[in-house]
């Protein structure tokens, strides 16, 4: 039972497997933080700690009158800190009142232990299924003053290593307005940590980078709309010996799509806050008597076995308790996408040419990307005019998707429904429905304007025209896209002091369209992607089981990118495709075998026209496939360990074993980064059984499971992108 309760001392463990959450609540009103860290197993005693801590002081902190001047918020940890008492750093929650004042207080008010989770309404969240040891504890608080309720739910993945959080604001009194209000903050009691966190941009998301903390603030966040590729809505906390399988690691993320800000606050006596939530930037929300306001979901994990432990925990949280639906578990199908392929420039005949050799080489589904619709001959209309372009397809979407069908292959279709171009028959009808404010210049960003979906007829429009062209063919899979980042955030519904709510709006509304679209189509597979990869969150994966992962589809670049996005991201959610050479985005020339193989290691398919490859190349394309089909249950399901990293040497290597731990894939690929004279590098695998042999089924060798852990495999580059994938079965 994940949750324990000491009840004569007001004690509260949250706890899993490793991880435990203590905090008890001090003279009946002050929920104090205990600990935050490896599981603590018994409580006893545990409550002096509160006493020990309070006695902690510092000269010229203010001490709470309410608790006889015993206690100061400077030194001791509030569960969830406020703004305007004793506690005078970044808080997790501030509000202005309606005087005018931003001074709260919540006490204690009830508690209650529950099995399971509740899933949130309008936004997305980890979900349990039955026989989950999972528990919540929901903490009820209360400022007196203001009438306001702050409800915090801790969820305890017993399994999974985390623990999620949720924070939900009640009205009872006169209007206030919210300033921030974080979706997981804690305090940890050092700052002996190395931040750590994923940043990049357009054709190079989700780069990691390690800093170590200092005494000051650290934070990431992103104004720009979206999570964006710019940073990821994640940062973790390690210690300073932290590597990929040793050491102490804090993982923080967030269920959202929309501005976020993460990071740590270390005090002068060396305390560290962390929290992650909205954005407290451009936004406030005003909450009316008899209101309320729901924050997004927090996930905190917790590994003492380093990154790769904590990334399972994410990975397989991600891809079994966020991810729904048909698509789930279920191997989906390769794809070929015709985007690098033809660019704008096709006709139905192009691209049954191109579907044709796809079907040849073993290709399942097939996806028309953008310029199906209006007169999109390049990227300056028709967002907004989902009506197809005759000229390009006379048989319209269906009579194109039927020819596709009948060649055996499924039809997939490229959408983005959140733009409108200016120049476009949507914008002429509905000039108001993008974000934009009066009086002033509008920007554009690659030609296009988004539409306001905090604006509910706008959203239903959405919903409306999309389910239209659903129901209209035979359409299994949708590319969502959305290509540009929010700029001119305003509009003429909200009154003034709202305007600050629209970017969150904007999401609440996208949520609630792709629910509904999820629902009324629950055998469409659902892709997400923005501008490549740059809206790849948690939040995504509730409504997208997978994720294009970067328009940067070069092998090399791909190394670092799908590297960075396993920090907490899951295989199955990581589209990768293989795509000509040159490649498009960098001009880099790399084998079709290391393109295939990288390519492997996530949700895998094709971007480029296979009637332009050499008959050799297209063999190899027919074994690439063949060859996932029968990799993808360990790739997607085992366990990964990212052995060796592009980041920091020649090689790059990961480990995927099956979840009952008797299969191996390894995708080991080098690119020499100095040329000379170059050490040898040993790949030695992890989680095996030392006691078991393993064959290696493209060599037939036979080595033990200690062999392979403590000595492995020895690599020398001869030259640039060699790769080779390994599958490696235990002796039975
Ligand atoms: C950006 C996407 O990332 C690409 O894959 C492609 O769909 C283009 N948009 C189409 O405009």
């Amino acid at each position: 039972m994940p949750v324990l309760y000491d009840e004569k001392n007001k004690i509260f463990n949250v706890y899993t497997k490793n991880f435990s959450l203590v905090f008890g609540i001090f003279a009946d009103k002050l929920p104090i933080l205990i600990h935050c860290g490896k599981r603590i197993k018994n409580t006893y005693n545990i409550h002096k700690m509160l006493d020990y801590k309070l006695k902690g002081g510092m000269a010229f902190a203010a001490r709470n009158k309410e608790f006889n001047n015993e206690i100061s918020l400077e030194t001791v940890s509030a569960l969830y800190p406020t703004y305007g008492n004793t506690d005078v750093r970044m808080p997790a929650i501030s509000i202005m009142h309606n005087n005018g004042t931003m001074c709260s207080n919540f006490y204690y008010k009830s508690h209650k232990i529950t099995d399971g989770k509740e899933n949130l309404e309008i936004l997305p969240s980890v979900y349990c299924e039955e026989g989950d040891n999972v528990q919540t504890l929901t903490l009820t608080l209360y400022d007196e003053p203001s009438a306001l309720t702050l409800t915090l739910s801790y969820s305890a993945f017993y399994d999974y290593d985390i623990i999620t959080q949720n924070v939900k604001l009640e009205n009872a009194g006169e209007r206030v307005k919210i300033d921030r209000i974080m979706s997981a903050a804690v305090d940890l009691p050092d700052k002996d940590f190395d931040f750590v966190h994923l940043y990049g941009n357009w054709a190079r998301e989700r780069q990691i980078q390690r800093t170590p903390l200092f005494n000051g603030g650290m934070t990431v966040d992103s104004k720009r709309g979206s999570s964006s590729a710019h940073h990821n809505p994640f940062f973790a906390l390690a210690r300073k010996n932290t590597d990929e399988f040793l050491g102490e690691v804090f993982g923080f993320s967030l269920l959202y799509s929309g501005n976020f800000t993460a990071g740590v606050e270390v005090d002068s006596i060396d305390n560290t806050r962390a929290f992650i939530g909205i954005n407290p930037f451009n936004f406030g929300w005003t909450l009316e008597k008899g209101e309320s306001f729901i924050a997004p979901e927090g996930v905190m994990c917790y590994s003492c076995e380093g990154f790769s432990k904590m990334s399972d925990n994410f990975q397989k949280i991600a891809r079994q308790r966020i991810c729904r639906g048909k698509y789930r578990d279920i191997e989906r199908p390769v794809l070929l996408n015709n985007w690098e392929a033809t660019y704008f420039n096709f006709n139905e005949e192009k691209l049954i040419d191109i579907a044709k050799k796809a079907k040849a080489a073993g290709v399942e589904l097939f996806v028309l990307d953008d310029g199906w619709f209006g007169k999109r001959d390049d990227d300056k209309t028709s967002l907004g005019d989902w009506f197809v372009d005759k000229a390009k397809l006379p048989n319209g979407i269906d009579g194109l998707a039927k020819k596709i069908n009948d060649m055996g292959l499924k039809f997939g279709l490229w959408f983005e429904p959140e733009a409108i171009s200016p120049v476009s028959e949507l914008y002429k009808k509905h000039p108001d429905w993008c974000l934009h404010i009066k009086g002033r210049v509008q920007n554009e960003s690659r030609n296009e304007y988004l539409l306001d979906l905090s604006r509910d007829e706008v959203c239903d429009y959405i919903i409306e025209f999309m389910s239209d062209i659903l129901s209209s063919a035979n359409i299994e899979y949708i590319k969502w896209d959305m290509n540009r980042n929010m700029t001119d955030i305003g509009n003429e519904v909200l009154e003034s002091g709202r305007q600050c709510e629209i970017a969150h709006r904007y999401m609440l509304g996208l949520y609630r369209v792709l629910d509904t679209l999820n629902k009324k189509f629950p055998n469409v597979l659902f892709e997400g992607c923005s501008g490549g990869g740059g809206r790849f969150d948690l939040g995504m994966l509730q409504y997208f089981p997978q994720i294009w992962t970067s328009d940067d589809s070069d092998a090399v670049e791909r190394l670092y990118i799908q590297h960075g996005t396993s920090m907490l991201y899951p295989t199955s959610a990581m589209g990768a495709h293989v795509s000509a050479v040159p490649n498009h985005q960098v001009q880099r020339t790399t084998p079709i075998d290391m393109r295939g193989h990288v390519a492997m290691c996530g949700q895998f398919g094709y971007e480029l026209d296979l009637n332009k490859l050499s008959d050799e190349e297209f063999e190899t394309v027919k074994e690439q496939i063949k060859l996932y089909k029968k990799i993808s249950h360990i790739t997607h399901k085992g366990t990964m360990y990212r052995l060796l990293s592009p980041f920091e040497g020649n090689y790059t290597a990961w480990e995927f074993l099956s979840e009952d731990k008797d299969e191996i894939v390894l995708m080991i690929a080098n690119i020499i980064k100095r040329g000379g004279r170059v050490a040898a590098t040993r790949v030695l695998l992890k989680g095996l059984d030392e006691n078991a042999n393993y064959t290696v089924e493209n060599t037939g060798e036979v080595y033990g499971g200690d062999f392979l852990m403590n000595i492995g495999f020895t690599r020398k580059p001869k030259k640039d992108f060699e790769s080779e994938l390994l599958i490696i079965k235990k002796v039975k």
